[in-house]
């Protein structure tokens, strides 16, 4: 049997509790009564997802939509698949999409366009990691957690294989990605 890379902590449970709480400061400073639509998208940011917005102390809904980039694999196939998409009208609402990686950029570029085309009044991105060695497409992040080095990335919500979403601290399995 295959024996399964042993994740290593990256960033604490501990670090990542201050750095939900420093953007929910912020996002709160810019959305305070303006009833946002908090879209997460699935699955990687259930967990940040569900931290950020019980710090959110004001009228605000959340929908998902999920999207899938990367299939069985530990790369982006560069092929976005829509699974699940928005059901709600946004034109002329504030809107903030919660992500939990940006990588290449490629998921993000598709998912706002599809955003834009929806008109909505603001839309935002909050971004608990950017791996910036491996963009392709500039994406701009407006709230970031925390910048990430060339490795894979496993643990609060995002996987590898579908393994390690539950994992309490953001990890890193000790594998060099291509560049
Ligand atoms: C991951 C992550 C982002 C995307 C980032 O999702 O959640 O959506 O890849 O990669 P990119 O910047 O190279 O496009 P994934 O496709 O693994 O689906 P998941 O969230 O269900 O794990």
């Amino acid at each position: 049997m295959t024996q399964e890379p042993q994740p290593k902590v990256l960033f604490s449970r501990k670090e990542i509790n201050v750095a939900v709480k420093r953007l929910a400061k912020a996002i709160t400073a810019d959305y305070l009564g303006k009833h946002p639509v908090i879209i997460s998208i699935l699955k990687g940011s259930f967990v940040f997802t569900a931290d950020l917005i019980r710090l959110l102390d004001f009228p605000l809904e959340v929908e998902f939509i999920r999207l899938s980039s990367y299939g069985k694999e530990k790369e982006s196939s560069g092929k976005i698949d829509l699974i699940q998409g928005l059901h709600i009208p946004i034109k002329g609402r504030e809107v903030l999409v919660v992500e939990d990686i940006v990588d290449t950029g490629r998921t993000l570029t598709y998912l706002l366009d599809y955003l834009r085309h929806m008109e909505p009044a603001t839309l935002r991105l909050c971004a608990l990691t950017d791996k910036p060695s491996r963009r392709q497409v500039p994406v701009k992040i407006d709230y970031l957690g925390f910048t990430v080095p060339n490795k894979f990335i496993v643990g609060y919500g995002i996987d590898w294989d579908e393994k390690y979403r539950h994992l309490p601290n953001i990890c890193v399995i000790e594998e060099e990605l291509s560049e």
